[in-house]
């Protein structure tokens, strides 16, 4: 299993390119099923996540080849109707998978994703809104099998009960080949979703997106254009926020600020100065790292939870009594226990972790959990006296492309066991 060793106390000081988004990248790579043809995806970036999609695509049939953060995909003809267990177990994402294969072939079957270490995060709202589209589901040795007898998928008036990033896009997807219009209400608009939908638009989709409401006009078929996925927000708030635990300085480029537009109007309360250097370059920094009281997670436009363990991490000495609800999973606080090891005083109380007491860190051996809860790890190490071991990083990698050689290059002493 590899590790990283970080050597602290360390600031972060240089520049980095922020790379392709992978939640972007995964459900735009998978909606070039519902079409025939190939296209090339460009900045997709090369993570654990992104090559184990390429897997699963390659194992249905698709022909692909992913040089340098280029993907070429031709989706002509899946030969195999089924995403197995072993693919799907280790990527949740793969559920989206199921809305594009089934509104393209009349049966398809996909593994149930099962547990996961942040939350249960079920599938029921994708399957709900299917078998209202005219999908039979029927559930079976821990698969999920997908008929339909018409011709097409129907299109439907549907509001989710609950927003899903996930959901919302495997349903619009199967919408866009469906007979005639849908209309989605009570959807996921992140930046990635949006990302998806100016793809398909572009590949000759109708879909129209009003606040939470989107509009899907089913086509008859989809002609794959070559496309450029959106900047990591994700990553790049990741950084911002390690930049500003050790008051460092850092020129980000290939970086899009609206979509990280609440974080930052937050991190300024907390300090942060940024600067635009070009359309795409910021010179970010943080002399006078100031407590947040109190934040929440929400859904997009919200503060993301995906950045809810960085910012608890970048708080650990200067934010006494602060306090982060996360609201969307309901059990994202399994970083805590592993802060506590370079001496945190954190506790938690239902969907609420406090600082109880800012003190000096010291290095720890620790264990990463959760892609983005794992770069609160690196943070806390960053911001730490003496030698960190990061165990089980196969976490970072299926979320953070080259974090260790980007980290390096930026003034950090952190080194990669095999
Ligand atoms: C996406 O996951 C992201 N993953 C997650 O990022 C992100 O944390 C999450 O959205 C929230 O923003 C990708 O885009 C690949 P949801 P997703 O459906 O779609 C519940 C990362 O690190 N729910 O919006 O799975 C669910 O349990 C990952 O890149 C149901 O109850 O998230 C959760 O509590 C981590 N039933 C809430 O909704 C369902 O059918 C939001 O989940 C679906 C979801």
């Amino acid at each position: 299993m590899q590790t990283v060793v970080i050597k602290g106390p360390s600031t972060l000081k240089g520049q980095i390119k922020i790379s392709g988004s992978k939640n972007a990248s995964l459900p735009i790579i998978i909606s070039t099923l519902l079409a025939k043809d190939q296209c090339l995806i460009h900045n997709v970036p090369n993570l654990r996540d992104t090559r184990f999609l390429i897997s699963i695509l390659r194992d249905l049939g698709c022909d692909l080849d992913f040089q340098k953060n280029t993907l070429f995909i031709r989706s002509s003809a899946i030969t195999k109707k089924s995403a197995d267990y072993e693919y799907v177990r280790q990527m949740r994402a793969s559920i989206v998978i199921l809305g594009p294969a089934i509104s393209r072939y009349k049966k398809f079957k996909i593994a149930l994703p099962g547990g996961c270490s942040i939350g249960t995060r079920g599938i029921d709202l994708h399957l709900n809104a299917l078998k209202l589209m005219g999908v039979k589901i029927s559930i079976k040795n821990g698969y999920v099998i997908a008929e339909r007898k018409k011709n097409n998928l129907n299109s439907i008036d549907h509001k989710f009960p609950k927003i899903s990033v996930g959901a919302t896009q495997n349903i619009l997807m199967a919408a866009s080949l469906a007979n005639g219009k849908s209309t989605l209400k009570n959807c996921a608009i992140e930046p990635e979703v949006i990302d998806l939908i100016n793809f398909l638009n572009k590949c000759g989709a109708l879909i129209k997106v009003k606040n939470r409401t989107i509009t899907v006009r089913g086509v008859e078929e989809l002609k794959l254009q070559d496309y450029k996925v959106i900047p990591d927000r994700i990553e790049a708030g990741s950084y911002i926020l390690a930049t500003m635990a050790t008051k460092g300085r850092l020129k980000l480029n290939n970086f899009n600020p609206k979509d990280l537009a609440l974080p930052l109007k937050v991190y300024k309360e907390m300090g942060l100065k940024i600067k635009k250097l070009s359309n795409s370059s910021y010179e970010i920094y943080c002399k006078k790292l100031k407590s947040i009281k109190k934040i929440s997670t929400k859904e997009f436009p919200g503060y993301p939870t995906d950045l809810q363990a960085q910012l608890i991490a970048t708080q650990l000495k200067s934010g006494l009594n602060s306090k982060v609800v996360e609201n969307i999973f309901e059990n994202r606080f399994i970083h805590i226990p592993e802060l506590r090891r370079f001496g945190a005083n954190l506790s938690i109380k239902g969907k609420t972790v406090t600082i109880d007491k800012t003190s000096d860190l010291l290095g720890a051996e620790v264990m990463a959990t959760d892609i983005r809860a794992s770069f609160s790890l690196i943070i806390a190490a960053m911001m730490s006296k003496g030698k960190t071991v990061i165990n089980r990083i196969y976490h970072l990698d299926r979320g953070y492309e080259d974090f260790d050689l980007k980290l390096k290059k930026c003034g950090v002493n952190i080194i990669r066991k095999k």
